[in-house]
């Protein structure tokens, strides 16, 4: 005990002299090991609910500030796969992520902790706890011989964890997928991470993680808002790998998931019960978007429009950045650059071809006391910002030079966001924009720590700049000339606490908490301090700006593209992975991202800056990236000011690369659609593992170049420069190559592909399921929900498939009408069942069955009962690609069978 009080106290003193340190003060692990812990009293069952007190079992170790001395423990069985264990001071309020934000879920009234899938047990003294898998007993967490240690700003709790354990999750990271077992930290703290490092604190944050085996997959949700490090490593003794929490504040809640020993989906989907399914997206929201930092004027933005239409790269949605803003003040337009008469003529243009529009909003209002800027004079009436203690407005530095934050926790706030959406993006005088972008909102600050004066900081780093481009011609046409816009259709009060240095110094990047954010010493309306609730500040102005972009058009859905996130942001909005860079790491890198946050997180609307934000990108690196792009669920080219324009259509390879890939990806749209549809009901993942489909092969755990799209359409891009050739890993199994529809049965191995041009990427299906494609792609998606189906049915080896197709009108919140079909097949017999209340006005056009060697004798099909002439439904089998193409030519608006008889 002395000894190791004075090894950290050694430690401490080296830390406070070298004051810029970023990093937490490193205890040696025997120190907190050797803190008492505490011992059970007063343990008291009711059904499914267990409370105990915890006493400190000793001297206290103090490492961190002083261990608290009575702790109260309840572990909750919500429901037969879900245990919900608390910790907390009974002493005193301490801070907890607030239902507002957060509602939780509700605990099933008749839970029988016997017939739950997981146990809790624990030890008397110490005090110590598992969770385990009843059927088995297997052990998935435990806190073994590590002490609880609960002091006022250090929370820290250990489990072992399996030798060479695979966990995902506790990010936003750049990490691998799958996070190394060995001296791996994550730390959750809100940054603006310019050019995503790999080992740091990002934008966003989600302390879950899904814990995969053999036997099972499980999950385990911290739900704390609060600074922490999550520290894995396999040091602690012989072999043995340990996953520990580092928290500066809040209280220990915890959700154990069950999982499934044989479903990898059943922890995501118990995962959506917590924190909410996804809120479903337009479907025009699918379509490709493409923004720049850096288009100087309205005509850049016009010409950008203009050149995707010429190319015949269908263009669903262009974006603006801050460039349109008046000295990047948000809710102004630069009158000159991009008067608002050129863009409402620019919006209507898209309107009228189906296209759509979105600009960025950032959370920070300029701070312009008494100049007529109403977005600052509004909400200094309402006294929505967020304050210092002293009651003075919080102040930070942001694009437009000094800036103050609203405070989302305020009851007014939503109402002054919502009417600043409704007056400058008002249809009928403002910028009637289809989706939101924000930014900003980790919260972002330039203003470097201390942030003593913003205001000579401003001046420093020349906030706002100035425009380096000359001013367009205030009347040059644009979109070829067309003008007929009239056209247009349609805390705590914690006291003692040191908030800006607390004793346990997080790892973030950024140095001290405070730093490049806004001062974690400010308040909300409610009281509650900013060192608690820094981490939710994105997600609540996701709510708010989603709020507001509904009140624009009521029942109906929006896009709302987020930078910051915090668990259950994905009910609201969707993300973009923030400001990468154009290398061909964090091209192979984003697919982690996207499926971390689509497959773990819950929040499936994302993508990466497609070739790159920062940074020149290549040719060669755009083109690989358009066609990876193209299966992100959020397809978005974007980049920064100072890199070269990377539009698709700037170079042929590119233009040609991204047809190609557009042309699959609107071809796979109603697939990837009716998958949000079912995440959307349940929390399937709409991306997956390649574990998720093959949770018994070791192989697939470490994967993180190839995915799913859906639950059937593996992905996987040549990953190295200057390369045609790639290695792709087939599972154990029935696939077919997508580009010449021919069956593969994979005994489960490396594959390696050779000339796999620039513009192409390996796409294979697994055997098994029912695609409903359209027929053909379209230049926008309105044209597209116009093309036929083709339905494409490609078997297991035992010669089974299934799928599903889920259309509505595609963006109303609660669709009167809908269309849902599940389709089989099996024993040489396709069905379709389902109700067609939504009338798609559009055929199945032809069923294509794959991996048919031989012509069959006898096709028949089958509407509405009725037996079809073989010159009604004539078929064609392709025996060089093994395809049987039945003709069908009927509207999808009721059952049909084709029964294949050979
Ligand atoms: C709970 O743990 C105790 C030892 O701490 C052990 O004796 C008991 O068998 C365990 N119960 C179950 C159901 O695992
Ligand atoms: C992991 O353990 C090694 C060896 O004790 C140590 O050097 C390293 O700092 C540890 N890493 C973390 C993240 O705790
Ligand atoms: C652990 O990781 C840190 C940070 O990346 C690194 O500096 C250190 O050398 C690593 N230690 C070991 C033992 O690998
Ligand atoms: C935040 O405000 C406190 C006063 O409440 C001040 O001491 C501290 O330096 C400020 N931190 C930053 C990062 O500006
Ligand atoms: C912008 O231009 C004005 C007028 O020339 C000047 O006063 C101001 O300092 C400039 N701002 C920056 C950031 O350079
Ligand atoms: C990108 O290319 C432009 C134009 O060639 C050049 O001015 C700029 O320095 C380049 N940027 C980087 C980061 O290489
Ligand atoms: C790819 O080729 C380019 C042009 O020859 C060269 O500059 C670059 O270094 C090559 N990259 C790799 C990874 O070989
Ligand atoms: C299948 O037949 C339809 C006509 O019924 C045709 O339009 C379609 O291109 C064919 N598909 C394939 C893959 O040959």
């Amino acid at each position: 005990m002395i000894s190791g009080r004075l090894k950290l106290l050694r430690v401490v003193t080296l830390v406070f002299v070298a004051s810029t340190s970023v990093y937490a003060e490193w205890v040696d692990p025997t120190v907190l090991d050797a803190c008492p812990g505490y011992k059970v009293e007063n343990a008291r069952s009711e059904g499914a609910k267990l409370t105990a007190d915890l006493l400190l079992a000793g001297t206290g170790c103090n490492v961190f500030g002083t261990d608290v001395a009575k702790l109260a423990l309840e572990v909750t069985y919500e429901t037969d796969a879900r245990i919900h264990l608390k910790i907390t001071d009974p002493s005193t309020q301490r801070y907890e992520v607030p239902e507002s934000v957060l509602p939780r879920p509700k605990a099933s009234d008749q839970v029988n902790p016997k017939s739950a899938t997981i146990h809790f047990n624990y030890t008397t003294s110490p005090f110590s706890f598992t969770i385990s898998r009843t059927r088995t007993s297997e052990v998935l967490f435990s806190t073994g011989s590590h002490p609880l240690i609960f002091e006022p700003q250090y929370l820290r709790l250990k489990t072992d964890l399996p030798e060479e354990a695979n966990i995902y999750g506790l990010g936003e990271h750049t990490d691998p997928f799958r996070l190394s077992p060995y001296n791996t930290t994550r730390t959750l703290w809100s940054r603006d991470a310019y050019g995503v490092p790999s080992g740091t604190n990002l934008y966003g944050n989600h302390p879950v993680y899904f814990e995969h085996r053999t036997t099972g997959t499980h999950g385990v949700l911290l739900l704390s808002s609060n600074g922490m490090d999550i520290k894995i490593n396999n040091t602690e003794s012989a072999g043995a790998m340990t996953l520990e929490y580092n928290v500066i504040g809040g209280v220990l809640d915890f959700y154990f998931l069950a999982g499934s020993e044989t479903d990898p989906n059943e922890v995501a989907r118990q995962y959506a019960e917590i924190v909410g399914t996804p809120a479903e997206v337009p479907y025009w929201s699918f379509g490709l978007h493409q923004c720049r930092f850096g288009y100087n004027n309205y005509v850049d933005v016009a010409d950008v429009i203009t050149n995707y239409s010429a190319a015949g790269i269908p263009l669903e949605t262009m974006w603006t950045d801050i460039d349109y803003m008046d000295r990047r003040r948000i809710f102004t337009t630069d009158p000159t650059y991009f008067p608002i008469p050129k863009m409402r003529e620019i919006i209507d243009y898209l309107h009228d071809h189906d296209q759509h529009f979105v600009l960025m909003t950032d959370p920070a209002v300029p701070y312009l006391p008494n100049e007529g800027y109403g977005p600052y004079d509004r909400g200094t009436t309402d006294g929505i910002f967020m304050k210092m203690p002293n009651g003075s407005q919080a102040l930070g530095l942001v694009w437009p030079g000094v800036t103050v934050f609203p405070d989302w926790f305020n009851p007014k706030t939503q109402e002054y966001w919502t009417n600043e959406f409704e007056m400058f993006y008002s249809p009928e005088t403002g910028l009637d924009i289809d989706g939101a972008w924000i930014d900003m909102n980790e919260p972002s600050s330039f203003c470097v720590y201390p942030c003593i004066d913003p205001f000579a900081q401003a001046i420093t780093q020349g906030l706002p700049p100035n425009r380096t481009t000359p001013a367009p011609p205030p009347d040059v046409p644009i979109l070829g000339g067309w003008t007929d816009p009239n056209m247009h259709k349609r805390s705590t009060g914690d006291t003692g606490f040191d908030i800006d240095n607390p004793p346990y110094n997080i790892e973030n990047a950024a140095g001290a908490l405070g730093s490049l954010t806004a001062n974690v010493t400010s308040v909300h309306e409610n009281g509650l301090v900013m060192y608690d609730t820094h981490n939710l500040y994105g997600t609540m102005m996701s709510v708010a700006t989603r709020n507001a972009m509904l009140a624009r058009r009521p029942g109906q859905r929006t896009l709302v593209i987020t930078r910051s996130t915090f668990a259950g942001a994905g009910a609201h909005v969707g993300k973009w992975l923030g400001d990468n860079f154009a290398t061909w790491d964090q091209y192979t890198e984003s697919i982690s991202g996207i499926l971390s946050m689509a497959t773990v997180y819950q929040v499936p609307m994302v993508g990466a800056d497609i070739c790159g934000y920062a940074q020149n990108t290549t040719e060669e690196l755009c083109a690989r990236w358009a066609m990876l792009g193209a299966f992100y669920p959020f397809m978005r080219d974007h980049n920064d000011d100072t890199s070269i324009p990377q539009e698709f259509y700037r170079w042929p390879v590119v233009a040609q690369a991204a047809k190609n890939a557009l042309e699959i990806r609107y071809r796979f749209l109603d697939y990837i659609y009716t998958a949000f549809h079912q995440a959307h009901l349940d929390g399937t993942p709409v991306l997956r593992p390649l574990w998720f489909n093959y949770p018994q092969d070791p192989v697939t755990f470490g994967i993180s170049l190839q995915y799913f799209f859906g639950s059937s359409l593996l992905v996987s891009p040549v990953t190295a420069e200057n390369s045609t050739s790639t290695t792709l890993y087939l599972p154990k199994g029935r696939f077919y190559d997508l580009a010449t529809l021919m069956p593969i049965d994979s005994p489960g191995g490396n594959v390696s592909l050779s000339n796999v041009s620039f513009t192409e990427i390996p796409l294979h299906i697994r055997g098994g399921v029912v695609l409903p494609l359209r027929a053909s792609g379209a230049m926008t998606t309105t044209e597209l929900r116009k093309k036929p189906f083709e339905i494409v049915v490609a078997p297991s080896a035992s010669g089974e498939a299934s799928g599903q197709l889920y259309v509505d009108d595609g963006v109303s919140i609660s669709p009167s009408e809908t269309t849902e079909v599940t389709m089989t097949f099996k024993n040489g017999r396709f069905d379709t069942k389902g109700k067609y209340g939504y009338r798609t006005g559009v055929n199945i056009q032809s069923i294509l069955f794959l991996g048919v060697g031989i012509k069959p004798e006898s096709v028949q099909v089958q509407v509405a009962g009725k037996m079809m002439s073989m010159a009604e439904s004539p078929f064609v089998h392709d025996a060089s690609s093994q395809t049987l193409n039945v003709t069908v030519g009927q509207l999808l608006a009721g059952d049909i069978s084709v029964v294949i008889q050979s």
